[in-house]
């Protein structure tokens, strides 16, 4: 252990290949003393978030050309620029507030949304950062003081949720870091897909789910309308869904904007998507097998949008908006932030159009990132939800 990456992936270096081993090892651990398997979302806990040894808790580069993947702020800074315009209009809404950040990853986001709203005149009373990962947070410390250095007494970092938060709460990619259940249907009961060792490999394993996880994936079954399929097998975000609560209870007043890759629950459920949603990444490769590489490799799910929407409104907020990433950025005043694009050198416009079409193109993210909106109080949706708001579909 670790098992060797597929064939089809580029080989790790020996340093990468010595981490994952520990990495392997530390898992191994966990499961021996929980008897001969953990359920996967453990498995997937253990290898993003193991202490100084997971994915994003260690130091691997994780973001941009020389990381596994690209985000939308690592894409181009016009994400945030537009992001900062809906900011904007809920601060003026409200006449004040503050921004929260929740997985702010190089502080790329952080950056390009303040200095945007700097220039609009529009600053938040503060910048505020939730990390779980001390490597990240470092990063997104010197990261900051070198893009916004006048800006730093308004940046502040937290180490759990605040009380009372007014203003806005933004999170890009962070559901889909949340570890996810993975179950299977045999004979019409649920079994929860568990990770064990076999000659020194992970492998699957499955056991009889317990209630939470039945109990989720009878309510899905209800409202599909249709039991699942014989070997249907899929996830459920349990874990998401506790996480949007903690951040619905945190917020007094404003709006909350999730970004993520994902569908709504009818799509996510579909029966002909009967092996569900994960998705790895290592060195800009996307594969399916979470078990291989450990600590080295992105492990992410899709986001059931239906399930974060439902869980927000169970918690007193409601859905101010839903769409894709295109038509967010594209309503939300992209136009107004490409004013400068004639001012730019050729080079200059040919690499502003492509990060355009990459953040926007149906096949690269505009369509598979969708943004959701979440509110408490009665200030308008943003205008990023005008033209082509998909609330209905959830
Ligand atoms: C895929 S990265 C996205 C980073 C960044 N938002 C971007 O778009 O480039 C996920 C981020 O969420 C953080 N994270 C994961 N779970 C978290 C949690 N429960 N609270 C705060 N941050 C979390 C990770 O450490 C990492 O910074």
């Amino acid at each position: 252990m670790p098992q060797d990456s597929p064939p089809s992936l580029p080989k790790p270096d020996d340093i990468s290949l010595a981490h994952s081993k520990r990495v392997a090892a530390f898992i191994r651990e966990r499961i021996d003393a929980a008897g001969g398997s953990i359920a996967f979302s453990e498995f997937m806990h253990h290898a993003l978030y193991a202490p100084g040894l997971g994915y994003y808790t260690a130091g691997a580069t994780k973001f941009g050309a020389a990381g596994d993947f690209i985000t939308a702020p690592e894409v181009s800074g016009v994400f945030g620029a537009v992001v900062a315009r809906q900011c904007a209009e809920v601060l003026t809404s409200l006449t004040g507030g503050s921004i929260l950040e929740i997985g702010a990853g190089s502080g790329k986001l952080a950056a390009d949304i303040l200095e945007a709203l700097e220039t609009a005149r529009a600053l938040p009373e503060a910048y505020r950062i939730l990390e779980v990962s001390a490597d990240l947070r470092e990063r997104q410390q010197s990261y900051l003081e070198q893009r916004v250095p006048h800006l730093g007494t308004r940046i502040e970092w937290l180490s759990e949720l605040p009380a009372g938060h007014r203003g806005i709460v933004l999170a890009n990619e962070v559901l889909d870091a949340l570890p996810v259940e993975r179950f299977v249907q045999r004979a019409g009961r649920v079994f929860r897909q568990c990770v064990t060792t076999s000659n020194g490999e992970f492998t699957w394993d499955e056991a009889l789910a317990g209630e939470s996880l039945a109990a989720a994936v009878r309510e899905i079954e209800e409202e599909r309308g249709d039991p699942f399929p014989e070997a249907f097998r899929s996830e459920v975000g349990l874990a998401a869904a506790n996480w949007i609560l903690d951040v619905a209870a945190a917020l007094d007043e404003g709006i909350v904007l999730l970004f993520d890759y994902g569908v709504s629950r009818r799509e996510y459920y579909a029966s002909e998507r009967d092996d569900g949603w994960l998705r790895c990444h290592f060195r800009h490769h996307a594969h399916n097998d979470p078990l291989v590489l450990p600590g080295i490799q992105d492990v992410t799910s899709w986001i059931d949008f239906t399930a974060i929407a439902k869980a927000a409104c169970a918690a007193g907020l409601d859905v101010a908006g839903y769409t894709s990433q295109a038509q967010f950025l594209i309503s939300g005043g992209l136009e107004a932030v490409m004013a400068g694009f004639d001012s730019l050198s050729l080079e200059g416009q040919l690499e502003l159009s492509q990060q355009i079409k990459t953040l926007t193109l149906p096949g690269e993210m505009g369509e598979n990132f969708k943004c959701l909106a979440l509110r408490r109080g009665d200030m308008a949706a943003p205008t990023a939800f005008a033209l082509a708001d998909r609330t209905h579909t959830l």
